[in-house]
C-alpha cells in the first residue's frame, strides 16, 4: 500500500499560499502514484468509509464529478448540498454549519463567492476544508495544473509560464503555484484586470498588458474565461475590454516551439481560446482537466486521513 505521510493530516487547503513549495510537491508526488494506480484499476482505498461533504454555491462540472469518483476511488462517499439546500450564512451561521459538518463528516469542500466564507468554515471546522473556488482563489486547479506541467516538463523549475486574460482566481492561483516550484511567470491583461498586487509580488510574476510580450519564449500559455461565474453583467464590456487578448495561432507561434496551451475549462470559443487551438497538437487541456481528479485525491488523502 501507499505511503502516505502524516504530515498534512488535518490541513484546510484554502489557498495555496498557505501550503509550502515541499507540501505542494508531497501532493504532485502521491496524485502521480493515484493516477498511476487508477490506470492499471489498482485498489488504493486509502480513505475507506470517509465521508466528504461538497457544499456548491456556484455551477460545476470538473469539481463535482472529480471530487465526487476521486473520493469513491479511494473508499469513500460523498454528500453534496447545492445553494438552495444548505443556504450557507442564511438559513444558519457559518459557524453553526461547519460545527454540525464536522460532526458529519471527514472532510468539506466549498464552492462559492467568498473567500472570507471559506476562511471562517475552516475557522470553525474541526475537519479540512478544501477550496473549491472562490472568487479569489482555485488552489485545487492550480494543483492539477502544476501537475501537469510537471508532466509534461519533467519540473517546473525554469519553466516560462505566461498567462494572457483576465487576473483572476485562476490566474492567481496558478502563478502562486507554480512560482512556488521554480516556474517564472507573466501575465498579460487588458488594464485595469491585473491580478491581485500581493500575488503577483509573492510570485515575482512580471505583469504586463501586452500579450506579445507575455507569450514571447513561453513553455506554457495558459487562459481562463473573460467573464467569471458572478460577473456576467459586466459581459458585454468585458467582450470589449478583453479584445485582442484572447490566445490566437499567432500568439502561439511567439511561444516556444514546443509550449503547451492550457485552459482549467469550460472555454469560450472565440474569446479567450479558439476551438482549433484547444483541440490541437499543442494543447494540454485534457490532460489538465484529468489531473484535477488524481491531484485532489492526494489532497483528500493526506488531510483527511
Ligand atoms: N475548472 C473547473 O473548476 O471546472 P468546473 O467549474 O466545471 O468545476
Ligand atoms: N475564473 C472562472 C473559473 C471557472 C472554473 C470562474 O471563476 O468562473
Amino acid at each position: 500500500m501507499y505511503e502516505v505521510p502524516e504530515t498534512l493530516k488535518g490541513r484546510h487547503l484554502t489557498r495555496i499560499a498557505d501550503w509550502s513549495a515541499d507540501e505542494v510537491a508531497l501532493v504532485l508526488d502521491l496524485a502521480d502514484e493515484l493516477k498511476r494506480a487508477q490506470q492499471i484499476r489498482e485498489s488504493h482505498r486509502l480513505l475507506l468509509d470517509r465521508t466528504l461533504v461538497m457544499i456548491f454555491d456556484k455551477p460545476s462540472m470538473r469539481t463535482r464529478v472529480s471530487f465526487g469518483a476521486g473520493i469513491v476511488q479511494l473508499g469513500g462517499l460523498t454528500v453534496q448540498l447545492d445553494r438552495d439546500e444548505i443556504m450557507l450564512g442564511e438559513r444558519e451561521t457559518v459557524r453553526d454549519a461547519a460545527a454540525v459538518l464536522s460532526r458529519y463528516a471527514d472532510g468539506i469542500m466549498i464552492r462559492t463567492s467568498s473567500q472570507a466564507t471559506v476562511d471562517e468554515l475552516a475557522d470553525y471546522a474541526a475537519v479540512p476544508v478544501i477550496n473549491g473556488l472562490t472568487d479569489e482563489e482555485h488552489p485545487c486547479q492550480a494543483l492539477a495544473d502544476v501537475l501537469t506541467i510537471r508532466e509534461r516538463f519533467g519540473g517546473l523549475d525554469g519553466v516560462r509560464v505566461a498567462y494572457v486574460g483576465d487576473g483572476n482566481n485562476v490566474c492567481t492561483s496558478l502563478m502562486l503555484a507554480s512560482a512556488k516550484l521554480g516556474a517564472s511567470l507573466a501575465v498579460a491583461t487588458p488594464p485595469g484586470y491585473e491580478p491581485p498586487d500581493a500575488a503577483v509580488a509573492a510570485a515575482g510574476a512580471n505583469v504586463t498588458n501586452d500579450p506579445r510580450e507575455a507569450a514571447a519564449g513561453a513553455n506554457v500559455l495558459y487562459t481562463d474565461v473573460w467573464t467569471s461565474m458572478g460577473h456576467e453583467a459586466e459581459r458585454k464590456q468585458r467582450l470589449r475590454d478583453f479584445d485582442g487578448y484572447g490566445i490566437r495561432d499567432e500568439l502561439v507561434a511567439l511561444a516556444a516551439p514546443d509550449a503547451i496551451v492550457m485552459h482549467d475549462l469550460p472555454a469560450h470559443y472565440g474569446e479567450e481560446i479558439t476551438e482549433e487551438i484547444l483541440h490541437g497538437p499543442q494543447s494540454a487541456v485534457w490532460d489538465q482537466a484529468e489531473n484535477r481528479l488524481h491531484a485532489q485525491k492526494a489532497v483528500m488523502a493526506l488531510v483527511m486521513r
